[in-house]
């Protein structure tokens, strides 16, 4: 298990994940996804474990995929494979997966929750899925399930213009299902999944099953076919200028 993403065990049932490079406000590269993948699928593998809390250090959750690996992209040709691997892994885990997020929620950071179970948010959190002003597209699913749970306009709202937007939008949207106040998102995620860790795990795990049921392949389809095209714009001239500018601005 790498550092950049702490496993631990908060309450009897609960493992708690953390994204943890705080300085780069837990931008994820490769070794952090894998961190991810792993204790996901750990998560999923131990008995003892009834739900799991995912939450971010340092009042952050995550400003999305490390910018530095999608500009390395068109050199070297590796590009989202991992990150699509993470998807597939939070999509598809088995225990119920509760949010908490603070500050800020970009990109993938947003996107991963539409495959929680369960998301709370701080006042002051800011969520952004800026794909198109980076030359890319959506992904992790979210032109599927965003319109689904968001109505085709909000979607067309967010996932187009990506500007940035806060909690009570959030909640709107369907992304969280609840604001506290600042700071207070692991608190109650926390009491969610402990109230999640006493409920019979059988009927937790089918009752996750079914909720997914009617919309589980038409997720994979979609996150598959939103990497085909993330991977061709991920080498684009128009991403590759954007990556630029945010690593050069400062
Ligand atoms: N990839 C790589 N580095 C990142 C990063 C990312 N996604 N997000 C932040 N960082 C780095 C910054 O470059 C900065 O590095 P520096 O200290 O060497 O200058 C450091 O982390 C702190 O970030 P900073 O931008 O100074 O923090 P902030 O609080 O002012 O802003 C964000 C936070 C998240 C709004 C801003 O960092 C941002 O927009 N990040 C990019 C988000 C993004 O586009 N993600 C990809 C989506 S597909």
């Amino acid at each position: 298990m790498t550092e950049t993403v702490l496993s631990e065990t908060p309450a009897e049932g609960v493992r708690q994940i953390t994204m943890n490079r705080p300085d780069r406000r837990n931008a994820l590269d490769r070794a952090t996804y894998q961190g991810l993948i792993d204790a996901l699928a750990a998560a999923d593998a131990d008995a003892s474990v009834r739900a799991v809390v995912l939450t971010g250090a340092g009042g952050c959750f995550t400003s999305g995929n490390d910018i530095k690996d999608f500009a390395a992209a068109a050199a070297t040709g590796v590009g989202a494979e991992i990150a699509i691997d993470f998807l597939t892994a939070i999509s598809t885990a088995k225990k119920p997966i509760v949010a908490a997020a603070e500050g800020f929620a970009v990109g993938i950071g947003t996107t991963m929750l539409l495959h929680c179970d369960l998301a709370f948010a701080g006042r002051s959190a800011s969520f952004r899925m800026p794909f198109v002003s980076l030359g890319l597209c959506p992904e992790g699913g979210s032109s599927y399930l965003l319109p689904l749970i968001a109505g085709s306009k909000r979607a067309a709202e967010l996932l187009m213009l990506g500007e940035p937007f806060g909690p009570e939008v959030a909640q709107d949207a369907g992304l969280i299902n609840g604001v506290t106040d600042e700071g207070g998102a692991l608190a109650a995620a926390l009491e969610k999944a402990r109230a999640l860790a006493a409920l019979p795990p059988q009927s937790v795990a089918l009752t996750k099953s079914l909720l997914k049921r009617g919309s589980a392949a038409a997720v994979a389809e979609t996150i598959g076919t939103e990497a085909r095209h993330f991977g061709e714009r991920l080498k684009s001239a128009e991403a590759q200028a954007a990556f630029l500018a945010f690593l050069t601005k400062r």
